[in-house]
């Protein structure tokens, strides 16, 4: 094959250099040429003492399942920042099984899952099916006469909060302080690298612990058929069941990783559903296979969550890079979801690719609580959306969120009719 313009250039990229060009404003808008940069340093590349990067499919598919790198947890905070206990919302998130090693993150993830079963997702799909449909007549409101109509925030970013809402058990009235409280709380889930903005996460915690706390307190007394009644009951078992901080953390990232995420998923799903109509015409025909390939390949194709971190242990190695105790181990899952040995012709948008299995939600013990359920709605919502309007359009290009890690558009002006 021919070289693309710059190849060469970007080939002799060095890793620090790529990597520094990750976070750039260039590199935050498309970073997938700097995944090649550093693949042409192979799967795994240690780019200095204390960091390494690995963009490999089947590398960040083996280093997710290896306990000897472990997720960020208070220990950890303790060495990169002394002072982190001073903020509510990384104390919230350390309380949750995101950012707990074993022994205790198979506990706390066993009772959450508990409560948050494969059958209780599944019974839920009548119901985002309608709300799919009350959020589509509202858009249907908004951009009659052809006024253009903000897809993200009428749109993808609601219906994640109906549906968490709706899973824990939140009132309908409060959803819309929800979904701002959510949304200033997911700057802590990037932890310290925003620090000058962690005040405004924490402001949402402490609110959020709050209005949690009342929520426990009712289900305590009014024990329903739900998930927080099911988490409830996990922590009022006492032993090895769920401290109260460790309920609310884990509530609080319930329903922060399954918020912007799933919004991401939904907004890329209808820009590439412009820009390869016969999928689009695919789509509409209502065939839920088709939607199922479709949705694999928009998580492969542009994922989320681009990458998330480990800690390494001392003396290990892997696949037979040796790595530093404390050296972090970057797992780029967009670069292994375009691994051209993992994915032939990775830059085509191909939903008839065989056995896509994309990295977007993880692997091993951590992986995704929340992926039948963000499947299910982008399987739901996509075709729906698409048949509802025949002359869907955008009515400008979609504006790209600033950020490397959390790939999504904040604003998509489409019309409706
Ligand atoms: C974990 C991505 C939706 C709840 C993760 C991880 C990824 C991820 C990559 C693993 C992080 C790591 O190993 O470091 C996504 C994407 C989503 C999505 C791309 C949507 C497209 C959701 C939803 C929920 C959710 C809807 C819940 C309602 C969780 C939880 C964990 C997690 C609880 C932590 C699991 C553990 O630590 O054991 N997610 N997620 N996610 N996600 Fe999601």
């Amino acid at each position: 094959a021919a070289m693309a313009p710059g190849e060469e250039t970007r080939a002799a990229m060095a890793p620090g250099e790529a990597v520094a060009a990750l976070v750039s404003r260039a590199g935050r808008r498309d970073p997938y040429p700097l995944y090649e940069a550093l693949r042409a340093h192979g799967p795994i590349v240690p780019v200095r003492p204390g960091l390494t990067v690995v963009v490999g499919y089947a590398e960040i598919s083996r280093a997710l399942r290896d306990n000897r790198l472990r997720v960020q947890d208070a220990a950890s905070y303790d060495v990169i920042y002394p002072r982190w206990r001073s903020h509510s919302s990384l104390r919230g998130y350390t309380d949750s099984m995101l950012y707990r090693n074993p022994p205790d993150h198979a506990r706390m993830r066993r009772l959450v899952s508990s409560g948050f079963t494969p059958a209780r997702v599944a019974a839920m799909r009548e119901s985002v099916e309608r709300m799919v449909h009350r959020l589509l007549d509202r858009l249907a409101d908004l951009g009659a006469g052809g006024a253009p109509v903000d897809y993200i925030a009428e749109f993808a970013s609601r219906l994640p909060i109906a549906v968490i809402s709706a899973l824990i058990g939140v009132a309908e009235d409060d959803q819309q302080w929800f979904r701002a409280m959510a949304s200033d709380l997911t700057i802590a889930l990037e932890g310290i690298t925003n620090i000058g903005r962690l005040g405004t996460a924490d402001q949402a915690m402490d609110e959020l612990a709050g209005y949690f706390g009342d929520l426990i307190e009712h289900r305590r007394r009014h024990p329903a058929d739900d998930m927080l009644t099911a988490l409830v009951r996990a922590h009022d078992d006492g032993g090895a069941g769920l401290g109260h901080d460790e309920l609310v953390g884990n509530l609080m990232l319930l329903l922060t990783a399954g918020f912007e995420t799933t919004s991401f998923l939904l907004g890329h799903g209808l820009r590439l559903a412009f820009e390869h109509p016969r999928e689009a015409a695919r789509l509409r025909g209502g065939d839920p296979d088709r939607a199922t390939a479709y949705v694999e390949e928009v998580l492969r194709y542009e994922t989320p969550v681009q990458a998330t971190s480990r800690w390494a242990e001392a003396g290990m190695e892997l696949l037979g890079t040796p790595l530093e105790g404390g050296t972090k181990v970057v797992l780029m899952l967009g670069a292994g979801n375009r691994d051209p040995r993992r994915f032939p012709g990775p830059t085509r948008f191909d939903p008839d690719r065989p056995d896509i299995q994309p990295l977007s939600f993880g692997a091993g013990p951590h992986f995704c609580l929340g992926a039948p359920l963000s499947r299910m709605e982008a399987r739901i919502a996509l075709p729906l959306l698409l048949r509802r309007f025949p002359a869907l359009a955008a009515a400008e290009p979609p504006d790209h969120r600033d950020r490397w890690v959390g790939r999504g558009l904040r604003r998509f002006l489409i019309t409706v009719s």
